[in-house]
């Protein structure tokens, strides 16, 4: 394992709250791997921020009535409050409308047209004579020329996933005015992606058909086999970072151009606060970068930012990139627009401490390798017939047991046998398989192999039936309990990186102080006998039919 890892999880547009498909996406499964590395005392700087640019957050200020500026303060509040909320532990967390931002993104678009690694192209573009405005990218919806999708916008068709220019559009329609666009011409900055094909093809369709996801090795495959184009970086925008060379007035910086470097800013951010150095995080040949993100971002973090980065010279590639598929919700796509959502906010509201039960429910049906659909009947199932009914249980039982046979305090262990030896053994094994499944990014499995160590852990207590062995043999009950309580303490510290909050009520419940490393070496108990626990404190309740039913009905009602 490499010793420094950059960890990037895609910026959040601060034009809206997060909801669970965010968390599903992107922010679970990076904070899971960022917390077990941690774990692994590896040395990590997990980094994200909002992403404050582009024609999204225009338009949500023209609709209320705000300013860009009122609608980034805002949403940048709430979207930061959710994440903190939810546990994800963000070494930095920073704006892209911040000063270093400001300067880097400047920065390095001076460095790469100084280095003339830009061409200047004048072309026509769609303008609303109306507004007397250019129409970048979202200002602009009409046909999709490919699918036929009515709602196409200008710069993407999300019907059928084509990225587009306006000029692309059948019949398009200002945003602004409702008015037909007409043609003008207006010069920009474009990045010669054809140039690098030959670089794409070595490094990720020769370099990692092996270790990258295929959702996101073949969505590049295809993005070559039709060969790439010329990407334009500037536009004619007043909300945006000012092209900082000449002939770049009243133009901005093209939102996918800035955004990904928010990543290197918010790493200067945090090590200017931490007194480091930021470099090595990012041009250090012995750490590992890691972008995750959701397919839609897939050739911006695939081509488009690798080849800045590479005409910048000194940075390292993306070791992977592990893109999610979509999370849908009770049938239907996510929809921000038609309100069709869980609010992280309100999902708080309504289940007050439960974060981990959303934290597993969406890993365990992640949409890691095809979309997936989350339904309440899902999490309230995996809620009632896992959480609460195996890890929950298990750990309870454990734990009331101690109270009740021994005040407490962990029993010692009498001579083992078969079963617990067998039992103790997986502590090991399923160790050094929630690790090869977190470091290859299959979260998903990581869940359900850490919930089947709880099952062990159930089934052994079930089986052994130690309640009926008090009275003939005191010694068998005492191992017994010191075998389980060990499994107990394995889950604690097993469990961190996906169950933060309940790992750490464990934790304290347990009074146990083990790193990862000495669970995945287990030989020595990791609860020594005679160590005093606290009272057992439930990790998990039942959700009842009549809740589910609330979620389902205000759902719908919300629907706009
Ligand atoms: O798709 C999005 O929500 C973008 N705001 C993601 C940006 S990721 C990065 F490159 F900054
Ligand atoms: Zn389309």
């Amino acid at each position: 394992m490499p010793k420094r890892y950059t960890i990037t999880a895609a910026l959040p547009y601060a034009n809206g709250p997060i909801h669970i498909g965010h968390l599903a996406g992107v922010y679970i499964p990076a904070d899971t791997y960022a917390r077990y590395l941690r774990l692994k005392n590896r040395d990590v700087a997990f980094i994200c921020g909002s992403d404050e640019h582009g024609v999204a957050i225009d338009i949500k200020a023209k609709n209320e009535g705000k300013t860009p500026k009122q609608i980034i303060d805002y949403y940048d509040q709430i979207i930061r409050k959710s994440f903190d909320n939810f546990g994800i532990s963000f070494d930095n967390y920073s704006r892209t409308s911040s000063k270093i931002h400001h300067e880097t993104a400047s920065e390095i678009f001076i460095e790469l047209h100084e280095k003339k690694k830009f061409s200047i192209k004048e072309t026509e573009q769609l303008f609303d004579p109306q507004v007397k405005s250019f129409l970048a990218d979202r200002f602009v919806v009409g046909i999709c020329p490919i699918c036929k999708n009515d709602e196409a916008y200008g710069d993407q068709c999300e019907s059928c996933g084509s990225s587009l220019n306006g000029t692309d559009l059948i019949n398009p329609k200002s945003k602004l005015s409702g008015s037909q666009p007409k043609l003008r011409k207006t010069k920009h900055w474009f990045l010669p992606l054809d140039k690098y094909e030959g670089f794409i093809k070595d490094w990720i369709l020769k370099g990692h058909k092996k270790d990258w996801r295929p959702n996101v090795y073949g969505q590049v495959k295809s993005w070559i086999d039709n060969g790439l184009q010329a990407r334009a970086v500037t536009r004619d925008l007043d909300w945006g970072i000012p092209v900082p060379v000449d002939g770049g007035e009243e133009k901005v910086l093209y939102v996918w151009f800035d955004a990904p470097i928010g990543y290197i800013s918010s790493t200067k951010e945090w090590a200017k606060k931490k007194n480091i150095d930021w470099k090595p995080y990012w041009q250090s040949h012995d750490t590992k970068l890691v972008h995750f993100i959701g397919k839609d971002n897939i050739v911006f973090h695939c081509i488009i930012f690798p080849i800045i980065l590479k005409n910048l010279g000194s940075y390292v590639m993306p070791e992977n990139v592990p893109a999610n598929e979509f999370l849908n919700l009770e049938g239907n796509k996510i929809s921000t627009s038609k309100n069709w959502a869980v609010w992280l906010h309100e999902y708080l509201e309504d289940f007050p401490g439960k974060q981990d039960v959303l934290r597993y429910v969406l890993t365990a049906n992640a949409p890691e390798t095809k979309d997936n659909d989350f339904t309440w009947k899902e999490f309230q199932t995996r809620n009632n017939s896992e959480l609460v009914a195996i890890f929950g249980n298990f750990v309870n039982r454990v734990m009331v047991l101690t109270h009740k046979y021994y005040k407490g305090k962990v029993p010692i262990s009498g001579k083992i046998n078969q079963i617990d030896q067998e039992v103790l053994n997986s502590i090991k094994i399923t160790t050094s398989e929630l690790e090869k499944k977190i470091e290859q990014y299959q979260f998903r499995a990581y869940s359900q192999d850490l919930m089947n160590l709880a099952r062990i852990g159930n089934k052994y207590l079930a089986d052994q039936e130690p309640w009926k062995l008090v009275k003939q043999d005191p010694i068998r009950v005492k191992t017994i309990i010191n075998t389980a309580l060990q499994i107990a303490a394995a889950l604690a510290v097993l469990s961190e990186p996906l169950l933060p909050f309940t790992s750490q009520k464990m934790k304290s419940m347990l009074n146990l102080n083990v790193g990862w490393d000495e669970v995945a070496n287990f030989k020595n108990p990791l609860l020594l006998k005679g160590k005093l626990l606290k009272k057992p404190e439930l990790l998990f309740t039942k959700i009842e039919d009549a809740t589910v039913k609330i979620q389902l009905e205000r759902l719908k009602n919300n629907i706009i």
